[in-house]
């Protein structure tokens, strides 16, 4: 009976704990992007599983969300620039915030009472990122992503990526930041956006790095990739299942993403594309929505496919 007793209550307990344990953090990712919203709601969902209490700024929110997961719709931002008058009466004891071109936010952190600050970022490390907590960031060493070069430049390659990261940190130091203080200042007064960049206590990097080449990093700047692909995907619509079971010589996916859209391309392209595809022996899934002119026998159009679901099918 005691034992019982003993363990009924370490449970309840346990429990408790576990409740009480829970933060409260903000996460704001304003980019008007699919593929950036989905690593960044990977990153607050699995917080809400851990028990915290997650509100997530977003342009799309989550649908279905976990009981401690609020959303606020920032999907007017597709429309308009205007994304200000966020302030609640909340209060946070962590904010995550996408790193990318939203320091006018900063004025949230301020309203909040400088919680904690954390960046996310899902598109590798950039300069001003880097420079936000202080972490090296040589370009004799390390090609920035917009360029193809390796970690061996040869001295042309060496000065152009001296030039362009040069070019960005001015730009964002002198151009950028200077515009989202006058925003943040029209909404919450003696914010200093230069400062609160400075004060990032963790960078999450959407990055590994065996898809680049080794840089130092701080202990506070961590590496984690792939957060939204999940370990049970929806089953392939039975007609794609059908088009890649019967595909004798493999199978060929082909997807611009979400931002460009094939039917955007100009007609030449689109076609020249179509045609080259259209050569193969391999069967080809297409994602396209719109007017095709010409539909090669091993093509298949389709406007959307369960990505994971298709690259992850197996033979
Ligand atoms: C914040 O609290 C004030 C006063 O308690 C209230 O009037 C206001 O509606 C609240 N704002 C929000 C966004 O909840
Ligand atoms: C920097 O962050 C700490 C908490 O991590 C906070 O106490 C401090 O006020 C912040 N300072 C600025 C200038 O943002």
């Amino acid at each position: 009976m005691h034992v019982v007793t003993l363990v009924l209550l370490s449970v309840l307990l346990f429990h408790a704990f576990q409740y009480t344990h829970g933060y409260n953090i903000l996460g704001i990712c304003p980019s008007a992007s699919y593929s950036h919203q989905q690593p960044f709601q990977a990153l607050m969902k699995a917080l809400a599983a851990r028990g915290h209490r997650v509100t997530v700024a977003s342009t799309i929110p989550l649908k279905n969300p976990p009981l401690n997961y609020e959303n606020v719709d920032l999907s007017f931002s597709y429309r308009k620039k205007d994304c200000t008058g966020l302030r609640g009466n909340k209060t946070f004891d962590a904010i995550i915030i996408e790193q990318l071109w939203f320091q006018c936010y900063y004025a949230l952190v301020k309203h909040y009472n400088f919680p904690v600050l954390m960046g996310f970022l899902s598109v590798g490390n950039l300069p001003y990122v880097m420079d936000s907590v202080g972490n090296p960031d040589d370009p004799n060493l390390n090609p920035d992503m917009a360029y193809p070069f390796t970690d061996k430049m040869a001295i042309v390659e060496r000065i152009q990526n001296i030039l362009y990261t040069t070019w960005t940190r001015l730009y964002y130091r002198y151009w950028h930041l200077p515009r989202a203080q006058r925003i943040a200042n029209e909404w919450t007064p003696g914010v200093s956006v230069y400062d609160i960049d400075k004060n990032f206590s963790l960078v999450i990097l959407g990055n590994n790095h065996v898809f680049g080449y080794p840089k130092p990093l701080l202990p506070h700047v961590i590496e984690v990739h792939s957060l939204q692909i999940s370990e049970k995907f929806e089953p392939l619509p039975e007609e794609i299942r059908e088009f890649l079971d019967n595909a004798r010589d493999g199978a060929i996916y082909f997807s611009l993403g979400s931002n460009l859209q094939t039917h955007q391309l100009p007609a030449g392209p689109l076609t020249a594309l179509c045609n080259a595809l259209g050569s193969l022996k391999q069967r080809v899934l297409l994602k396209h929505d719109g007017y095709m002119a010409i539909h090669p026998t091993n093509v298949k159009f389709v406007k959307w496919a369960p990505q994971q679901a298709v690259l992850g099918k197996t033979a």
